[in-house]
């Protein structure tokens, strides 16, 4: 068997043996094939897909091409989250101390960016200090003492996901149903938490671009799940448009501090009540109504917050070291009306390329640079109107190429749900 035998069978829409894809994964790990053979092997499985079959085997091989953490001696209900990405989205920061508020213990291990959707470790990176590598036993220790720790995933935690990570996100191989299961479930089952909450964004800021293949994606990972004895429940919400104002690193932690305060964007706030009152309430058992009224009692007590200093300085980080770029300007509207679609995609893309993201593997983040919003979908705008504060560092962007982003009409604008439906 060669690995140039399995991407000429994928190539012809064949459906790969649990023995192919283990000689794939495994074979990787160790070295044996080239980035330019993994990289075709990917791009065939996006363009001509993999059965459940295969995902199952891809996820299992994957998941066991390293550790396992054993969360055992963390009291308590273990609970994860983790969102198939978009633009803004900034709800990990969030939630995490917010449930970890009620008792629950968050043992997270997030990711860093990928393709244009902005990732949870390089947000955290951007406050000064913050260490997002823990060994294990600081890391447990962490959780039972303060409720919350979000690290990034542990040096040989699916180690076949970090490799397909990385090459996936600058070889255009990101938006694939069963590449996206098996990313995101190896790690969740790797990582051991009682109950596993995703978020599926849906739009054109997502990964998923329309609510079949959203839910198609959950159905996948769900038995997945299932396959393994983990609870797992999806919710489909919207990505059309970026979520909150912020978009890039420091910007988003502001944001969030700005919301564990109380003060947040009125979408993110909708999103973190629905998702922590229904964790709430499952884990539990009290009801929805009930749950998320608490939820909102902890904004306002400063609780929620404190959980997040906590966790913060415990990983030592600075936050009035916080920095974000002083290299100002503002992007004007051409015309007023009401604004009838942000391209949450190609701003996602813009702050990418201004340095928010990584275009090759090599790159390193700004992490103080990015993009602020003044408006959201169905809001009107005047003309000469600020749409968009854009934070920048050395790399520069034309001002069309953001004013493309924007839609504007004369009628005002009916605005899509921010969430759609639960699959569990
Ligand atoms: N999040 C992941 O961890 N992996 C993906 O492939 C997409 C989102």
């Amino acid at each position: 068997m060669t690995l140039l035998e399995i991407i000429e069978k994928k190539k012809r829409k064949n459906e790969l043996s649990e023995e192919e894809i283990h000689f794939w994964i495994d074979g990787m790990c160790r070295g044996e094939f080239p980035d330019y053979q993994i990289s075709s092997l990917l791009m065939a499985i996006v363009l001509n897909g993999m059965n459940r079959e295969e995902t199952f085997y891809l996820t299992d091989a994957m998941l066991h091409s390293g550790e396992t953490i054993d969360l055992s001696a963390i009291e308590g209900i273990k609970v994860d989250k983790h969102s198939t990405g978009g633009v803004g989205d900034k709800v990990t920061l969030i939630l995490a101390p917010l449930l970890s508020s009620f008792g629950l213990k968050v043992a997270k291990m997030s990711g860093r960016g990928l393709g244009h959707t902005g990732g949870t470790i390089d947000k955290l990176e951007s406050i000064p200090g913050y260490r997002v590598e823990l060994e294990r036993d600081e890391f447990i220790k962490q959780v039972n003492e303060v409720g919350v720790s979000v690290i990034s995933q542990s040096g040989n935690l699916v180690p076949a996901d970090k490799k397909l990570y990385a090459l996936r996100d600058v070889t255009g191989t990101v938006d694939s149903i069963p590449l996206i299961a098996s990313s995101i479930m190896s790690k969740k089952i790797a990582s051991g938490a009682d109950f596993l909450f995703i978020d599926v964004k849906v739009g054109n800021g997502a990964l998923m671009k329309n609510i079949e293949d959203a839910r198609e994606l959950a159905k996948t990972m769900i038995e997945i799940g299932k396959r393994y004895d983990k609870k797992t429940v999806c919710i489909l919400t919207n990505m059309d448009e970026p979520l909150g104002y912020a978009i890039g690193n420091a910007l988003e932690v502001q944001e969030s501090i700005d919301t564990l305060k109380g003060m947040g964007p009125e979408d993110v706030m909708e999103l973190i009540i629905k998702v922590a009152g229904l964790i709430v309430s499952k884990t539990q058992n009290i009801e929805l109504e009930e749950a998320e009224q608490q939820c909102f009692k902890k904004f306002n007590t400063g609780v929620a917050y404190q959980k997040f200093e906590e966790m913060v300085s415990r990983q030592g980080g600075d936050l009035s070291k916080l920095e974000i770029s002083k290299r100002i300007f503002s992007v004007r509207s051409a015309k007023a009306g009401y604004i009838a679609k942000i391209d949450a995609l190609g701003l996602g893309e813009i702050a990418r390329k201004i340095g928010a993201g990584r275009l090759t593997k090599e790159d390193k983040i700004h992490y103080q640079v990015g993009l602020l919003l003044n408006k959201k979908v169905g809001d009107f705008v005047e003309v000469n109107e600020e749409l968009v504060k854009v934070y920048l560092d050395d790399i520069d962007i034309k001002i069309n190429e953001i004013l493309d982003c924007f839609v504007i009409q004369e009628d005002a604008v009916e605005k899509e749900p921010l969430i759609y439906e639960i699959v569990d």
